[in-house]
């Protein structure tokens, strides 16, 4: 569906997609603030294949049509960038960071970090997973209240500081731990993520205001990140088979070794894209099951018919209504709303329009996760429809696709379905808001309003 005219050259442009009118600088707030209303009101007016005109954020093509989707996905990557697009985390993991290369280096970097999240390897995380889980959940008490996410990001938390940086608990584990919670609590609120939006913001105004305290903490974290990368180098004997182990080991094609600037890039990007997003994820998954009885009554069905604190995790992870209670707790909420932007890096017909060089498209999960004509009654949880069809990657895509899909999917979902199953096998829990809950900003990502409260009724004795 892409091709390169033949006779391309940056002259006018024969047709574009339908373009979103009204004031540009509104258009920008609503989409921070107001996400779901503002996208689904563009949808129904232009179409799903738009242009979005925002300011402070280049103008985007918006699509949320499965053959748009599909031949973006599946378009050589050398006619397209993605690094330049995604400009908006750099203050955040470092201009080394995978999702900002492009190329043979975005290539190179991806066959590196890939294998540790998947196979062998991801499994052997299994059982931490389940200890990290009842040692969290161990905090609980019958009678008690929590909120899902806060916990739910103190598991992925410390799940991805022992798989990525290898770390125990210690002195500097804690500290991590407590700076980088505190540093993306930054952009907590709706209203925060604007500072990560406008870089007219992001000045420094003393340790108080808004950039210069995240700016203060970012600092700690990396000196924090600094000295575990220099103590690993200093005892190459202390190496498992965490992810800066297999970084530290790693040489280029002339032998170069990675620099600390380069790791520390990396590691944040794994801390940065793997912790907060599956921690979302598990809260709105506890906030479905416990908000729909007959989801919660399904799947304690399912786990009652297995042993989940010894069980092989592939035996929980293969549980075909845990699996679709996962699927459609991505697909209703996806974590995030929009795939990494792709930038033409020529002019191009796409669809039946004439794009130029330079032209930025952006996939809306959220649009697509919503077409009537593949998901019918779309604003309802129903894990059967999962169970009673196949959706192909360009109809379902909480984790994007083509050459920058997420590193961590797999891993994400398995993490997803152990912390669940063991959770609702060692307790009961009820669900203490009364309002359905929406999606609100957190940084990029999109969390349940009020991070979803629960009780804990009781705690089985197995
Ligand atoms: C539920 C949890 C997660 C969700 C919903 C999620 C979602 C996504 C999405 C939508 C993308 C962009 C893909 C694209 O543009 O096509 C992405 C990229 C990425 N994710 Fe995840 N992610 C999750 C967990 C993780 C984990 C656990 C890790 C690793 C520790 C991770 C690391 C990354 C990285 C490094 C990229 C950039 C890939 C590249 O640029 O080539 N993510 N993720």
């Amino acid at each position: 569906m892409i091709t390169i005219p033949d006779n391309s050259s940056d002259k006018t442009i024969a047709k574009l997609p339908p373009k979103s009118g009204g004031n540009k600088f509104l258009q920008t707030i609503n989409v921070i603030l107001n996400p779901v209303s503002s996208l689904e009101k563009s949808q129904k007016r232009y179409g799903d294949i738009y242009l979005a005109d925002f300011s402070s954020l280049p103008s985007q093509i918006v699509l949320s049509n499965v053959q748009a989707i599909e031949a973006l996905f599946t378009a050589d990557a050398k006619i397209l960038e993605s690094g330049s697009g995604s400009a908006i985390v750099e203050p955040l993991i470092g201009p080394n960071s995978l999702i900002l290369l492009d190329g043979d280096r975005h290539l190179q970097q991806r066959k590196l970090l890939m294998p540790p999240f998947h196979g062998e390897r991801m499994r052997a995380y299994g059982q931490i997973i389940r200890d990290i889980t009842q040692q969290v959940t161990n905090q609980w008490t019958v009678g008690g209240n929590f909120v899902a996410r806060s916990s739910m990001q103190d598991i992925s938390l410390q799940v991805i500081l022992r798989a990525v940086f290898g770390l125990k608990e210690g002195e500097r584990y804690q500290q991590i731990k407590e700076v980088l919670t505190q540093m993306l609590d930054t952009f907590n609120s709706p209203l925060s993520a604007v500072f990560l939006f406008f870089k007219s913001l992001q000045r420094d105004l003393g340790a108080w205001s808004p950039w210069g305290k995240f700016i203060r903490r970012r600092q700690q974290l990396n000196e924090l990140i600094y000295q575990e990368i220099r103590e690993r180098r200093h005892h190459p004997e202390s190496q498992g088979d965490d992810i800066l182990s297999l970084l530290l080991s790693a040489r280029d094609e002339n032998g170069e070794e990675m620099t600390d600037v380069e790791l520390r890039d990396e590691l944040m990007t794994m801390l940065f894209a793997g912790h907060e997003t599956t921690a979302i994820a598990l809260a709105w998954a506890l906030y479905w099951i416990h908000y729909i009885p007959e989801v919660r009554e399904k799947l304690l069905q399912e786990l009652n018919s297995i042993d989940v604190a010894n069980a092989d995790p592939s035996v929980i992870t293969q549980l075909p209504y845990l699996n679709a209670v996962c699927s459609e707790t991505l697909r209703i909420y996806p974590v995030v709303f929009f795939s990494l932007p792709r930038i033409l890096k020529a002019p191009m017909q796409f669809m039946g329009y004439d794009l130029p060089k330079g032209t930025m498209l952006s996939v809306c999960t959220y649009l697509t996760h919503h077409r009537p004509d593949i998901y019918p009654e779309s604003k309802r949880f129903r894990p059967e429809r999962f169970l009673e069809r196949q959706f192909s990657p360009y109809e379902f895509l909480p984790f994007g696709g083509g050459n920058r899909r997420c590193i961590g999917s797999a891993f994400a979902l398995f993490e997803m379905k152990l912390v669940l199953a063991t959770i609702l096998s060692n307790y009961s829990l009820e669900l203490l808001d009364t309002v359905p809950l929406k999606p609100v900003r957190r940084g990029i990502a999109f969390a349940p309003n009020g991070g979803v409260n629960l009780k804990v009724k009781d705690k089985f004795s197995r």
